[in-house]
């Protein structure tokens, strides 16, 4: 049985790769699909099997799932561009015979008001459509998306947002990623919706009480409004477009379309996914000690002057 991750050099892609071996997986079952195959070169040195595809190429595409029995979709990240993307890869599984596709989609994308939704129920559609028999993983938000916010925090002391009392369903990457690799290995998934999320969901005012844990200081989250966030936002430097990206996030936040927690991963994981405080302290030490190793590799001082 051949296994294939699209979208194994990213961050998720490489989590779900060590957790396939970490189920067993033989090195040369699996099949690690990206277009810059130099960052998974750790795991071809173990005997995974890279190859190199862009998601706008259908004829690599073709070639790289060439034998291909089984393939987790990794939903691109260039957005506005992924429904055409997404169907290439779709295309090309089922024209080398692939006999099972999971894609991961986000939090009830078939009739979710935030503003990513569209492409991932354009994409679930067609992977419906392909009848090729698949499972659809729907992701709500990675816990490391907030390591930015809080080395802001450290240095402002604050964390602004227009999302209100939204609640966010957070769980670590690692977390999604191995979800994923057991529900490609196991036939029992097919024809499943699964809503993956932390077990439980928190708001800002817990963030801002787990950021002054990490770093050390006293870290408070102010509510502003829509308007007044893009105006800051602004001010900070983002184009108008990025700003308004944003604070539409927040809008759909505070409606509550991240809020669904449930325990669908932590039942397939067999464990519970890891809380907030866990998952970010980890991320931030981690994005903390690769800035120091850079610094270092280029002979300079890991702080600030
Ligand atoms: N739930 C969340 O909080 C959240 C947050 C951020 C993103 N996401 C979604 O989850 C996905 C995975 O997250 P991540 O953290 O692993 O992101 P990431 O580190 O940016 O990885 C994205 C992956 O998609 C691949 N990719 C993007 N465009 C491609 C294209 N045109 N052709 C082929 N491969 C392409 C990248 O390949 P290369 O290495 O060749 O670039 C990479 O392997 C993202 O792409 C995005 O759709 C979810």
């Amino acid at each position: 049985m051949v296994f294939a991750v699209a979208g194994a050099t990213g961050h998720l892609g490489r989590l779900v790769l060590d957790s396939l071996l970490d189920l067993g997986v033989a090195p040369g079952d699996i099949v690690a699909i990206g277009r810059d195959t130099a960052k998974v070169s750790d795991f071809v040195a173990k005997g995974v099997v890279a190859r190199s595809a862009d998601y706008s190429d259908r004829g690599a595409l073709d070639e790289a799932l060439a034998g291909v029995d089984r393939l987790l979709l990794i939903s691109g990240s260039e957005v506005g561009r992924r429904v055409k993307q997404h169907k290439n890869v779709i295309d090309a599984a089922k024209h080398a015979g692939v006999g099972f596709i999971a894609y991961t989609s986000a939090p009830h994308a078939d009739t979710s008001t935030l503003a990513l939704a569209p492409e991932h129920k354009a994409t679930e559609a067609m992977v419906r459509a392909s009848e090729i028999p698949y499972a659809l993983l729907r992701n709500n938000w990675y816990t490391e998306s907030y390591v930015q916010v809080a080395e802001q925090a450290k240095y402002t002391g604050l964390i602004i947002a227009s999302l209100g009392d939204g609640r966010i369903a957070s769980a670590s990457r690692r977390d999604y990623a191995e979800g994923a690799a057991r529900v490609l290995v196991a036939e029992a998934h097919e024809g499943q919706t699964y809503e993956f999320a932390g077990d439980t969901a928190w708001g800002y005012d817990e963030l801002a009480e787990v950021v002054s844990e990490i770093v050390g200081r006293e870290v408070t989250y102010k509510r502003v409004s829509s308007k007044e966030h893009r105006k800051i936002l602004s001010k900070a430097g983002l184009d108008m477009g990025t700003a308004a990206f944003v604070v539409t996030l927040d809008t759909n936040t505070r409606d509550g379309a991240l809020a669904d927690a449930n325990p669908t991963l932590s039942t397939i994981l067999g464990r519970p996914t890891t809380p907030l405080a866990t998952g970010l302290a980890e991320a931030y030490a981690e994005a903390e000690a690769s800035r120091a190793a850079e610094a270092e590799a280029q002979g300079e001082p890991d702080t600030p002057q």
